[in-house]
């Protein structure tokens, strides 16, 4: 059992400095000029990357409290899933500012040509309802059920950030291949918890 002030106190101001770390990171590197040849694409992909781990991060939370039985993990998810959102804002606008200017008709021209762009943008957008519902005032004003149901957009939205990865690497996959990998898992489990409940139900009321 981990006290509750523990939990708001240290915890999770620890967890946001960490979650921090990477952007500030990047940003010593850039203000070092340490980008390397091509440092639009080393921004780029450095926070494409991040989005992904965060939105895997987030969706390992349940499983983790499961079987780890450390509840006080939940009170961390939010945070965590607000990061993947920060990533993603960062990712696209690296993506919109640097590489594109914010030439508005060129990006949507991307957006419509390019199918990992398409998948890309998509997967950001889902993320905005979930992000803006993501308060304490909002689960009570849609109701559990409701605030549940849209937020299991995440798990459309993390396959969406896998298929763009995969879809954008010319010929070694073995990156994207393993985040799929460890996707495949947390829904895996997901499923099977879902499967295991209904049965019990079912045994329940035979
Ligand atoms: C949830 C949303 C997203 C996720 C999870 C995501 C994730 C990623 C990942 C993992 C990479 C590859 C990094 C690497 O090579 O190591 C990447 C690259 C990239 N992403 Fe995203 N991304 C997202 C949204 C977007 C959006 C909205 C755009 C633009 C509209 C975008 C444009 C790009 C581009 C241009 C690249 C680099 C491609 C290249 O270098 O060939 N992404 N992204």
């Amino acid at each position: 059992m981990v006290p509750r002030d523990w939990i708001g106190g240290v915890l999770k101001p620890l967890v946001f400095v960490v979650s921090l770390v990477p952007f500030a990171w990047i940003v010593w590197r850039a203000f070092a000029n340490d980008l390397g040849t091509n440092p639009i694409e080393t921004l780029n992909r450095y926070t494409g990357d991040w989005t992904l781990r965060f939105l895997l991060i987030t969706l390992a939370v349940t499983p983790l409290r499961r079987i780890s039985g450390w509840h006080w993990l939940i009170r961390l998810r939010r945070m965590l899933g607000l990061f993947a959102f920060f990533y993603a804002c960062v990712h696209f606008l690296t993506y919109a500012l640097l590489d594109q200017y914010f030439n508005l008709p060129e990006i949507l021209k991307d957006i419509a040509k390019r199918p990992y762009i398409t998948v890309g943008f998509a997967s950001l957008l889902l993320l905005i309802p979930l992000a803006l519902t993501s308060t304490n005032a909002m689960v009570r004003r849609l109701g559990g059920r409701r605030w549940q149901r849209l937020h299991r957009l995440v798990y459309l939205i993390s396959v969406g950030g896998v298929v763009h990865f995969l879809w954008l690497v010319k010929s070694d996959i073995r990156e994207p291949a393993l985040y799929a990998l460890i996707l495949a898992g947390l829904l895996g489990y997901r499923l099977w918890w879902e499967l295991r409940g209904a049965t019990r139900a079912a045994g329940g009321q035979a």
